[in-house]
């Protein structure tokens, strides 16, 4: 099974990284920079660096670690590829106001995953996952002992949420399932109560996310 990350950046790095480290194939795909070249080569026999359409088109599994604006224009220009192919989102609607502060891009009750899987050819098989963590903790919190850190997924789609799964595991955290694409919200940033950020910045064991799930429902 072969994973394409599009975008070598500070959460499509993470996730190529972990993945690695858990026997999984990747083939990065940058776009302005030569990121993606320099990361597979750093990972070793596993990695690859492609052009997007090549990666996507190699893969099974295809995660789009890119911004929600870079997706809306990437997209159409890939959708016959996504064709019928597991498609990971781990966006957050998430802008930078003049002031360079963090603002929320979409209204509010409007998920990010909404926009995305919108976006995807009908026959994609899409899941949210991957974004639930900040960069930094997403980072440093695989393999965690004694207890390993959760990573929420939210999909309708169970050949999605089969693959979220294994790839989750792989890359050294544990699955939780926060539910359909309409919870897509409580997963991401700003206002997610499940997100990292809705716990305060903790990074929780799988006990304490289904705790959370419950605890809202
Ligand atoms: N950062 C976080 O803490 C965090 C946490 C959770 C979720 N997220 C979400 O994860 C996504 C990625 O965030 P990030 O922080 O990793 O962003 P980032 O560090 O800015 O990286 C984004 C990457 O996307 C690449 N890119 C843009 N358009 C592309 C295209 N058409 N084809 C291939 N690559 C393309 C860029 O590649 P080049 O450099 O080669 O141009 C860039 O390296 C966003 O949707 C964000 O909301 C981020």
């Amino acid at each position: 099974m072969t994973t394409a990350i599009v975008g070598v950046g500070n959460i499509g790095g993470a996730v190529a990284r972990h993945l690695v480290a858990g026997g999984e194939n990747v083939v990065l795909a940058g776009k302005s920079t030569p990121r993606a070249k320099e990361l597979a080569d750093e990972l070793g026999p596993l990695a690859q660096a492609a052009s997007a359409q090549d990666a996507i088109a190699q893969a099974d599994t295809v995660v789009l670690a890119i911004w929600l604006d870079a997706m809306r224009e990437l997209i159409p220009q890939v959708a016959p590829l996504l064709a019928g192919k597991v498609v990971i989102d781990p966006s957050n609607p998430i802008a930078f106001d003049a002031q360079g502060q963090v603002v929320r891009s979409l209204p509010d009750g409007q998920s990010a995953g909404s926009v995305a899987a919108a976006l995807l050819p009908a026959d994609a098989h899409y899941v949210k996952a991957f974004g639930t963590l900040a960069a930094e903790a997403l980072a440093a919190n695989a393999n965690r002992t004694p207890q390993p850190a959760a990573l929420f997924y939210a999909t309708d789609d169970e050949r999605a949420a089969a693959t979220a799964e294994r790839l989750i595991r792989a890359a050294g955290f544990d699955p939780v399932k926060a539910g359909g694409l309409a919870d897509a919200g409580r997963i991401e940033a700003p206002g997610g109560d499940l997100h990292q950020f809705g716990f305060n910045g903790e990074v929780v064991t799988a006990d304490q996310a289904r705790a959370a799930i419950d605890a809202h429902q």
